[in-house]
């Protein structure tokens, strides 16, 4: 693909999905599309075309771009540490919670939230959001399911029993606990940030984005948490530039905005664990 037939494609995503590639990686995404592209044994032009016309084709193209792999309980470890640690703090300065799970996907993560704070604060009414890009993913979640047993390997057999219901060979998330979660549409690129959050969980969304979008999400998530909010991001992402952004590194795929007046200045590296992580 030539940069004139990139720079087209690129247009022509942006006004059929609503997906601004200029916010990821250039190189990345250049070669991801240039084999699936291939693989649909096409050039990019007559491509181009055919996104333009067949609604198949597109929905096609924007699963390959959003990726939306996801499961329960993704990184056991993390979700103990949210579960002993993060969510009994939040919990010790409001009694209802604010939470968002932004790139949420078929809902797995922000189920998983609401099984904990149902198992840690019974009967307590908190608000969880859960966003994404892509209406497909939404449908699913929103029906709570179905989930397939991989969706579900990391879930306990006592939560299994508590908060799902069989359906045919799959399970759904019951009642119960679909309730406790409002899902929505939105772009993360694009869209405006809500405020007043305790807890922002976007974990394994922004793989591809480029630094300068990167940036600029977390601006957008250190304006929408409240003072000493959480920002809970997947195993395998780090944000070198935490401190500079505002936020304190707080233990393994947790940080907390800072008071502003204070930025913290130590490197993520060498920022000590906090009291609760510490004495976990
Ligand atoms: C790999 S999944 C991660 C799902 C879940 N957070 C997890 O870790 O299990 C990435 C999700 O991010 C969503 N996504 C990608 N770009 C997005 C954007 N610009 N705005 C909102 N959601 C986006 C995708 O649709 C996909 O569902």
């Amino acid at each position: 693909m030539n940069d004139q037939e990139f720079d087209y494609l690129k247009q022509r995503i942006l006004a059929l999905a609503g997906i601004d590639l200029e916010c990821y990686k250039s190189q990345q995404m250049r070669r991801r599309l240039e084999a699936f592209i291939a693989a649909q044994g096409m050039d990019t032009i007559p491509f181009c075309s055919v996104l333009a016309r067949d609604p198949g084709a597109l929905a096609k193209l924007r699963d390959f771009l959003t990726i939306n792999v996801t499961e329960f309980f993704r990184d056991r470890e993390q979700y103990q540490v949210l579960r002993t640690v993060i969510l009994p703090k939040l919990l010790r300065r409001t009694d209802r919670l604010n939470i968002w799970s932004a790139g949420c996907s078929r809902g797995a993560e922000a189920y998983s939230t609401a099984m904990i704070l149902q198992e840690i604060s019974p009967g307590q009414a908190h608000r969880t959001l859960a966003t994404d890009i892509d209406e497909g993913v939404l449908a699913v979640a929103r029906k709570g399911g179905p989930y397939s047993p991989s969706d579900l390997k990391n879930v306990d057999r006592s939560l299994l029993l508590k908060y799902f219901t069989k359906s045919e060979e799959d399970l759904m998330v019951a009642p119960a606990i679909r309730r406790r979660v409002e899902f929505r549409k939105h772009n993360l690129l694009s869209d405006r940030f809500e405020p007043g959050f305790d807890l922002i969980i976007c974990r394994n969304v922004t793989i591809y984005f480029s630094d300068g979008a990167k940036t600029k999400l977390l601006q957008g998530f250190h304006s929408s948490l409240k003072e000493q909010g959480v920002l809970f991001i997947g195993a395998t992402e780090t944000l070198l530039s935490a401190p500079s952004l505002g936020f304190e590194w707080i233990g393994k795929c947790f940080y907390r905005k800072s008071a502003s007046s204070r930025l913290p200045q130590a490197q993520e590296a060498a920022a000590p664990l906090p009291r609760a992580v510490e004495g976990r």
